[in-house]
């Protein structure tokens, strides 16, 4: 405790090796409420909860047969999905490794290359109910650069999702400030009966991450 009375939480040393933003981001992680609870709940990232709380509102995860999961690791959201729906079939891809789930086939792979959609669908034995993505590309530092990048994911994930989800589907994907673009949202809703943004509270309020939730998927034109 502080004289003040108030806790000021673990506090960092700024180690010679260390960056100044990898002291603060270190810092906090450590004071970071949803960090432990993660870690005490045996939930694989601070990123499970952010699915639990759009669940909760909007009702994805329980009634799924078939998932997709993109952008799949430490695998977090996978688990979820899992502990919620658990005859649910999940196939993941990522291009960072992912510890094995049970019930889950996963791919180390970029979402990008030219055999992931194949390799995902044939993975499930019918068309996926929900498709969910929490891809961000890695951060160059440019606003615009970085912002392009991750929208040309969300892009493609939503093309996937378009051309594979069984009818009264659902596509749930990360999107950064200023929602989701005009183009991609026209698309979104001549293809879904309802299409919402929402940020959930676990997700930080300094970041400029939304996410885009499509339901009711209408089915191939
Ligand atoms: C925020 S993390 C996902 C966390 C995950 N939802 C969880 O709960 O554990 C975003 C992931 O997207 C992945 N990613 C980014 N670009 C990708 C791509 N082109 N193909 C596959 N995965 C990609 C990153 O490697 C990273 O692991």
């Amino acid at each position: 405790m502080s004289r003040s009375g108030k806790d000021p939480g673990v506090r960092v040393k700024t180690a010679r090796k260390r960056t100044q933003s990898s002291t603060k981001w270190l810092q906090r992680q450590l004071n970071d409420p949803y960090v432990k609870a993660a870690k005490a709940q045996g939930w694989r990232s601070r990123a499970a909860f952010k699915l639990i709380e759009l669940d909760d509102k909007f009702g994805l995860v329980k009634q799924s047969r078939r998932v997709v999961d993109l952008g799949i690791a430490p695998g977090g959201w996978s688990q979820v999905v899992r502990q919620r729906s658990p005859m649910a079939r999940v196939v993941g891809i990522d291009l960072l490794p992912t510890d094995p789930i049970e019930g889950v086939t996963i791919f180390q792979m970029d979402f990008m290359a030219d055999e992931a959609p194949a390799a995902l669908a044939g993975a499930l034995d019918g068309a996926p109910d929900l498709v969910i993505s929490d891809m961000a590309a890695n951060t160059v530092g440019h606003k615009q650069t970085d912002h392009l990048r991750t929208m040309g994911l969300v892009e493609t994930a939503a093309d996937f999702a378009i051309e594979h989800l069984a009818p009264g589907g659902a596509f749930v994907a990360k999107v950064l400030a200023g929602g989701t673009d005009a183009d991609l949202l026209a698309l979104l809703k001549q293809h879904f009966t309802t299409v919402k943004h929402a940020k959930p509270p676990a997700s930080r309020k300094d970041s400029s991450e939304w996410y885009v939730i499509a339901q009711g998927f209408k089915g191939a034109a």
